[in-house]
């Protein structure tokens, strides 16, 4: 029997307060169709000042994780672009939160929304050669712009947990993938900065034009027609721009466009906003959560990292993925979350590590398992709340 390799369990994370866009609308005088229509957005996640990168992984890798599992990790890939130290790899933090073992690597990727598709192809390469381990990979990103920019409306937080290993009972990742890199100066944050610096429209235009070369990379390696993938998945900084990619490769392949089979992938982040390098696979979540019709057929992912890097690959869904997704879970978590008022979102955007970063004692905001409790001479400390 041929082993296949891909996600055997996932499970995302995102804060339990948002902003709805109305607010920003009524603060802006815009129409909120602007947001609901013209970006494809409702709601966005705002973590509390006691939730980082590192809380929200270990919240979404905890649900998914048995003792088992544990005993079978070697390797805790964590992808983000919202790095919380120049040197010191975020992982090691997670690595100690969810008790993973010592004998198991942790490394951080960065290449910015892309490096989560990075580390899902690392590992499956690892794993090909050692089939009886298994890989965490956790895309965990808070996406925060300057207030006031037309960036504001698009931020959002989440992290995703992936658990890859061999004969996954999710999904399963195929070969070939399509790549594009190309240097541009679209969306980037240098070291000094806690926001980045973007050039939004020609972000857009480059995203288009690195999804039809990563495309056209991966039609002339005689990936799946573009036609017989049954579900399309893109990195979503905002909803539109992944349904203007869709558009744009049915143009290409000449496949006419079903707004039914990119709509449940969409589902979870127009609550839920750009999420970095998790949104492509909250995107995945969110397609196996919202379609019941999934088994055995392919799925195009379209990823997207600004700089830029970008890559078309398929994953075939397991004939049993019902049984195994975390739907319940995924759902309750956006049923509870708390609306925030604009006071309270622009409080919690004032993160109070970039002003207080060498001393800081935090109060209890987040109701997630795992939480920043303080800074001290620069050393981050987490604790478990609710063991
Ligand atoms: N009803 C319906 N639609 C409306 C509307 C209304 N009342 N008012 C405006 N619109 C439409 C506009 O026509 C426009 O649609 P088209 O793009 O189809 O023309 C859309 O709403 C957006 O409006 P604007 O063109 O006025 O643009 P904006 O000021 O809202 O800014 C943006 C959009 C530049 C993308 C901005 O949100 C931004 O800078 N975002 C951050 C960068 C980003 O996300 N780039 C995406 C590619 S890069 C990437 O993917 C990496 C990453 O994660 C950052």
């Amino acid at each position: 029997m041929t082993t296949t390799i891909g996600i055997d369990k996932m499970s995302f994370y995102t804060p339990n307060t948002y902003l709805d866009l109305a607010n920003l609308a009524e603060r802006d005088g815009t129409l909120l169709s602007k947001y609901h229509q013209g970006i494809g957005q409702e709601r966005f996640s705002v973590p509390s000042h006691d939730e980082d990168i590192v809380t929200m992984a270990a919240n979404a890798a905890a649900t998914i994780l048995t003792e088992a599992d544990i005993a079978t990790i070697d390797t805790i890939l964590l992808a983000t672009e919202t790095g919380i130290d120049q040197s010191k790899a975020a992982a090691i933090y997670i690595h100690e939160l969810l008790k993973l073992r010592p004998n198991c690597r942790a490394v951080e990727l960065k290449q910015a929304c892309y490096s989560a598709t990075a580390a899902l192809q690392l590992a499956a390469g690892y794993i090909a050669r050692k089939p009886n381990t298994k890989v965490l990979l956790i895309a965990s990103d808070i996406s925060r712009y300057d207030l006031n920019t037309p960036a504001e409306a698009t931020q959002g937080a989440a992290a995703v947990a992936m658990l890859i290993s061999a004969n996954p009972r999710l999904a399963i990742l195929n070969e070939p993938s399509g790549i594009y890199t190309a240097d541009v100066m679209d969306f980037w944050r240098p070291n000094h900065r806690n926001t980045p610096l973007v050039d939004g429209k020609l972000s857009t235009q480059i995203y288009l034009k690195a999804s039809e070369a990563a495309y056209l990379d991966y039609l002339h390696q005689d990936g799946i027609p573009f036609a017989q993938l049954s579900q399309y998945c893109y990195h979503l900084p905002f909803s539109k721009m992944g349904q203007k990619a869709h558009e744009r490769l049915c143009r290409l392949t000449h496949t006419e466009y079903n707004p039914e089979t990119i709509q449940a992938g969409m589902i979870y982040n127009r609550q839920i906003g750009n999420s970095y390098t998790a949104s492509l696979y909250l995107s995945l979540c969110s397609a196996l959560d919202n379609r019941d019709d999934l088994a055995d057929k392919h799925i195009g992912m379209m990823s997207y990292g600004s700089g830029c890097v970008a890559e078309y690959f398929s994953m075939t869904i397991t004939t049993n993925y019902r049984d195994y997704r975390q739907q319940a879970q995924h759902k309750a978590l956006l049923a509870n979350r708390t609306a925030l008022s604009l006071a309270d979102y622009l409080h919690y955007w004032h993160r109070a590590e970039y002003i207080l970063n060498e001393q800081l004692i935090l109060p209890i905001e987040n109701n997630g398992r795992y939480r920043l409790a303080a800074i001290k001479n620069y050393e981050r400390r987490y604790e478990i709340c609710n063991p």
